[in-house]
């Protein structure tokens, strides 16, 4: 993870930033810092990588890298003001005993790449192309779903869809109306049983969450998806992050996995 130290809306890359409002940095900070103490009090590790001044997007650690089975495929951003990233970034995985690979086609990490029962869902239409798709696909060796999103406001795949948990059994939750139809059909085969969430939840960022298969940290705003979480058995963990919705994520962009 990576503290908004810097944290800003200083341009527009997505429908949510707006570069002439107001951002509240150090209401972003406590919001962060909440988030980690979130993920601490619930037994899990988090490591973190210095913010560096002029990338105000860097808190968005998960488009960073997809890293499953200590394998990492780095990040190459589409916008060129992020594209910075990329050195701090690198520079941390290798740091940390990572083989860095990266990808020559656009590719945003965990921000399009959703890893689950052995497959790895991959959005594109905004972002990730489906050129990286074939990439990922022969870095893992693993089965890759191309998904196309349609609506600007949901233009990362964990915008859209998040993972309840991995494992053998792994399901979904995801809000239909941010894929095409080809994808909706997909994923409705792929995952009979996955939970549907409403556009008002997804406008919440209820769907960019984490979950640990019992714990799932969720934006509180999300109203409608926290009481479904609670009836199917999860512990919802509602963590704000306000402020950095404005810039167009919560809590998962904020959060990137590293799958041992
Ligand atoms: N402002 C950032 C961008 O548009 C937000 C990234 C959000 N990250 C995510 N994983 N969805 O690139």
């Amino acid at each position: 993870m990576c503290e908004p130290r810097h944290f800003d809306v200083a341009y527009a890359i997505n429908p949510w930033m707006d570069p002439t409002g107001t951002v509240d940095r150090s209401l972003a900070q406590a919001q962060w810092t909440a988030l980690v103490d979130a993920y601490r009090a619930h037994g899990h590790t988090v490591e973190t990588i210095a913010p560096v001044p002029g990338l105000p997007d860097m808190v968005f650690a998960a488009n960073s890298a997809l890293v499953v089975a200590g394998r990492m495929l780095g990040a190459r951003f589409h916008a060129p003001q992020r594209q910075p990233e990329s050195g701090a970034y690198r520079t941390w995985y290798k740091d940390a005993g990572y083989q860095v690979h990266e990808p020559t086609e656009v590719c945003e990490g965990e921000g399009d790449l959703v890893p689950v029962r052995g497959l790895v869902l991959a959005g594109t239409g905004f972002r990730t192309t489906r050129a990286a798709h074939e990439e990922v696909r022969r870095h893992f060796g693993l089965p890759v779903v191309t998904l196309p999103l349609i609506d600007p406001r949901f233009y990362h795949l964990d915008t859209a869809l998040f993972a309840l948990d991995d494992g053998p059994e792994g399901n979904i939750a995801y809000y239909p109306g941010a894929f095409s139809a080809e994808a909706r059909a997909t994923l409705a085969e792929l995952f009979p049983d996955a939970l549907l969430a409403t556009r008002e939840d997804a406008l919440a960022f209820g769907l960019n969450s984490v979950s640990d298969g019992r714990h799932v940290f969720v934006a509180p705003q999300a109203t409608g998806l926290v009481g479904r979480l609670a009836e199917r058995g999860y512990v919802p963990v509602p963590v704000d992050l306000s402020e950095i919705h404005k810039a167009g994520g919560g809590i998962k962009c904020c959060t990137q996995e590293l799958r041992p």
